[in-house]
């Protein structure tokens, strides 16, 4: 260690290791969810072994994308925007170094846990209860360094992304805390602190503002700032951004009973879940669409850069998943589409079209910057990446929302006589040819994944990390 002044230097050794490990887990979340979109087209896959079974890996799947690949690019994406926006350092490095070794333990319990069948059964919440400690920890280190720069900064102004992330990173700890309030039965096995139709409810409460709030806010972090970045351009309306924030965190917090159509939940929870998802429309379309805007005056800039693609395609899907999903939250809609492929098809415009592509773009964004490159290794790479996944994604979710709306039909479906036109086996074979569509989609999505490995690879190798000055500001930014 040199005895240089770090005080006016960024700290960015966590971002490099979260950068890094986001695409490493994004291969491996990915080659998961092949694998059990495999399974379901040729259920030999399983090959007998009860680790391998469709039941362990799925959770294993959702688990590995949404929270270490997810995860990953937050942490990374969050601890950059927040330092960059306040022209700070980040306040504790040591314990952002804690939070990235902790997340990587979560993340290794996780894939060692779920195989071998230890789940509390809950939707996103399956770890059990020690691991559940860890990620408390881990979260809790993650607010003090996050909220921590934003009090030690430069700049009078909070810029909008960091109140993404930041709403992001609380609604996380109050849905942790309260979904995961267990009564421990030994070392690997608890009971929810609630039951019945509570439990049922505080369950869809949880998953529905993980969507919301992991998958949605600090996502909408991301694009504040890198879509501007990338672009050149200030962001399309300032004012919409605020508006955009408020909206969108008060009306996700209600949405939650759309889960839980047609159930004990008494039914005006059903329908305020219902008015609230319907609501939700407004507020996110009015992000998109700030978003999309900012690159007004510099369209041509989509013809060749392939990185502002990965952003601004990302807000398409963003887009057309916040439309789908307040009509599946219609009570009517959602007694076709539940228990179908047609929800499937919804998660997958949001989780590859959305979450994968903006992270994607960031990513791509970051890399070089992190490594001391003037730009990637490869830019005909990022290309390439890009059609494959847009192909990949085109080909998932139209195979799952055939395969959904084609189901639901057929289970509905009634003779004269009153009895069932199909059985269900007949709506599974129906189904099948689908399911191999997907597999090629995936198979896609995932190849461009394992470019992008190989691309920033190469462009950490063959770069020179160097720490970057922190600018002097002129009184007027400080706020003086
Ligand atoms: C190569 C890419 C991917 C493939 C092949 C794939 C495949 C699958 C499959 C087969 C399922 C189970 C569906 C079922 O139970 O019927 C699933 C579920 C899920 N996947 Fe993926 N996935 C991929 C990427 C992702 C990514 C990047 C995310 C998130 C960022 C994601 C989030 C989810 C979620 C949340 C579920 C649960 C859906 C539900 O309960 O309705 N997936 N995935
Ligand atoms: C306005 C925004 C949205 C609304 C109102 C909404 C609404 C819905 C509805 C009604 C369902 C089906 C519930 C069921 O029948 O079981 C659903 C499922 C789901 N949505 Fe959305 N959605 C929205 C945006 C998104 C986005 C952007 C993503 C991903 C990034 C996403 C991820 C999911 C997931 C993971 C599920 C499956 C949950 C499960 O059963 O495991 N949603 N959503």
């Amino acid at each position: 260690m040199d005895q240089k002044d770090t005080s006016t230097l960024y700290s960015d050794t966590a971002i490099r290791q979260f950068t890094i490990m986001a695409v490493v887990w994004g291969v491996v979340g990915m080659l998961v969810g092949l694998l059990i979109a495999s399974q379901l087209a040729w259920p030999e896959l399983n090959f007998g072994i009860p680790w391998l079974s469709y039941g362990r890996l799925r959770p294993l799947h959702t688990n590995a994308v949404i929270f270490a690949f997810g995860g990953c690019a937050l942490f990374a994406t969050s601890y950059y925007v927040v330092q960059r926006t306040g022209q700070t350092r980040l306040f504790a490095p040591q314990l952002a170094a804690f939070t990235f070794w902790g997340w990587q333990l979560v993340i290794l319990a996780a894939a060692i846990s779920l195989p071998l069948g230890y789940t509390t059964g809950k939707e996103y919440a399956e770890l059990e209860w020690p691991i559940d400690i860890l990620i408390t920890l881990v979260w809790v280190s993650y607010a003090i360094v996050f909220f921590g720069t934003v009090g030690t900064r430069k700049v009078k102004h909070i810029y909008v992304a960091n109140w993404f992330y930041g709403a992001f990173i609380l609604a996380v700890a109050v849905l942790h805390l309260v979904n995961s309030a267990e009564i421990p039965a030994g070392w690997m096995k608890s009971y929810s602190a609630y039951a019945g139709v509570q439990d049922a409810m505080i369950q869809w409460w949880y998953g529905h503002n993980a969507v919301g709030f992991f998958l949605t806010a600090g996502f909408l972090g991301m694009m504040y700032y890198f879509i501007p970045k990338q672009a050149e351009r200030p962001v399309y309306s300032y004012r919409l951004s605020i508006v955009h924030f408020w909206a969108l965190i008060f009306t996700y917090m209600w949405a939650g009973p759309h889960h839980l159509h047609y159930t004990a939940l008494p039914d005006w929870t059903q329908s305020l879940g219902m008015v609230f998802s319907l609501i939700l429309l407004a507020p996110s379309w009015g992000g998109m669409i700030n978003g999309i805007m900012t690159l007004s005056g510099a369209w041509h800039k989509l013809r060749d850069d392939p990185v502002l693609r990965f952003l601004i395609v990302s807000l398409s899907f963003y887009g057309m998943s916040t439309f789908e999903g307040p009509m599946m939250s219609i009570k009517t809609v959602n007694a076709l589409s539940h228990y179908t492929d047609w929800t499937v098809g919804h998660v997958h415009s949001g989780a590859l079209g959305w979450v994968g592509l903006v992270s994607m773009g960031a990513i791509y964004f970051l890399v070089p910057r992190l490594f001391g490159r003037e730009k990637m290794h490869s830019v005909p790479a990022i290309e390439l990446h890009f059609w494959l996944a847009t192909v990949g994604i085109v080909l998932y979710i139209a195979a799952m929302w055939i395969a959904g709306v084609m189901q639901g039909l057929m289970w509905r479906a009634i003779n004269d006589d009153g009895t069932l036109t199909y059985t269900f086996v007949e709506s599974v074979k129906a189904t099948y040819p689908y399911y191999v569509v997907r597999v090629i989609g995936g198979a896609l999505y995932l190849a461009g994944m394992l470019i992008m490995l190989w691309n920033v690879c190469m462009t950490a190798n063959r770069g020179k990390p160097f720490d970057i000055a922190i600018p002097h500001l002129p009184a007027q930014a400080k706020g003086a």
